[in-house]
């Protein structure tokens, strides 16, 4: 009774020379682990008397004990987010710190738990505006995470999307549970500022992200509509078509009338080539060539010869025949 009474005390003794030691130097406050876009940090504030004091840090997971952060550092944060390794987008942490200054330490002060997935604070996406007719497009980037990047954290990650004519934010409209990082604002009013602020929503994290800072734009006319220019491009287009089709149906007569050349010369050549077929052509060529035969001829008119029956013949034929006349009479 009395060994067990003395053990007891003991202890106690132990346990509040122990305590004492270690509260010469009193403890940080206000100490947690935060997460920003999957980084992971501890923070917490100094002790009243903080003169000389720096600090240890230390933090572990689930699975491990607890390991080295920042040493000896008098800054009153640590970033653990690429320490040792790499923590894991769905990893649970905890931190501790504790002051230190000269041999003498604090007690530690540990953190509250966090899980990344869950509790980081997700930043605010970019958004951009481009103005289209009466309409307004808005692109939305994602914020960069440490680690990871957030579409392959959150599968499930949807924007919502709230936009207001400029000066009327309490009649804002709002499209939520959007997937696409692309969205084209409809039925809006034409020459018209509106101005619009996206929010990113996960089903892991409870807290929707930051929200987008909010940014303006202003529709143009109605008539100025992509209509017209889609109509244009398709009358063109479709001229284009038909151009091609007609094109490949008369190809064989485009390129005769285009190009005509070959296919006369052909038809020359072969035109040239043909054998003759006129006989006046071929008697032509293959007879000598003619002798021309011709008679003087002088005409005399006689009545008398005409009475006679016997046309008059020309002169000299006349005296030819007279010739032969008096050859035969003197034989
Ligand atoms: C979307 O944002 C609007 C404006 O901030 C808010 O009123 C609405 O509740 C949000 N929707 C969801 C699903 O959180």
């Amino acid at each position: 009774m009395s060994a067990s009474t003395s053990i007891l005390i003991l202890l106690s003794s132990a346990l509040c020379v122990g305590k004492g030691a270690s509260r010469a130097l009193s403890a940080p406050t206000r100490v947690r682990l935060t997460s920003y876009n999957m980084d992971l940090v501890l923070r917490w504030d100094a002790p009243e008397d903080s003169s000389g004091l720096s600090y240890e840090t230390q933090y572990n997971t689930t699975q491990s004990k607890y390991r080295g952060g920042c040493v000896k550092s008098s800054a009153l944060t640590c970033d653990l987010t690429s320490l040792h390794g790499s923590i894991t987008v769905y990893g649970m942490y905890t931190g501790r710190v504790r002051a230190l200054r000269g041999s003498e330490s604090s007690d530690w002060v540990e953190s509250q738990q966090i899980t990344m997935d869950r509790n980081t604070v997700i930043g605010p996406p970019f958004v951009s505006l481009i103005s289209n007719g009466a309409s307004i497009e808005a692109s939305i980037k994602d914020p960069v995470f440490r680690i990871s990047d957030l579409r392959a954290v959150y599968n499930y990650a949807t924007y919502n999307i709230t936009y207001w004519k400029k000066g009327q934010q309490e009649k804002a409209r709002s499209i939520e549970n959007l997937q696409q990082n692309r969205v084209v604002l409809h039925m809006l009013e034409p020459w018209t500022h509106y101005c619009v602020q996206v929010q990113i929503h996960t089903k892991q994290n409870p807290s929707p992200s930051e929200p987008s800072s909010s940014v303006c734009e202003s529709t143009a006319d109605e008539e100025e509509s992509p209509w017209v220019a889609a109509v244009v491009t398709f009358v063109v287009m479709a001229m284009v078509v038909a151009m091609v089709v007609v094109a490949v149906v008369y190809r064989k007569r485009l390129s005769n009338f285009l190009c005509p050349q070959d296919s006369l010369q052909q038809y020359l050549k072969e035109y040239l080539m043909e054998p003759p077929t006129s006989s006046i052509f071929l008697d032509m060529r293959t007879s000598p060539p003619q002798e021309e035969v011709f008679h003087p001829v002088s005409i005399v008119t006689d009545s008398r010869a005409e009475e006679e029956q016997h046309p008059p013949e020309a002169g000299e034929a006349n005296c030819a025949g007279r010739a032969e006349h008096t050859e035969k009479g003197t034989r």
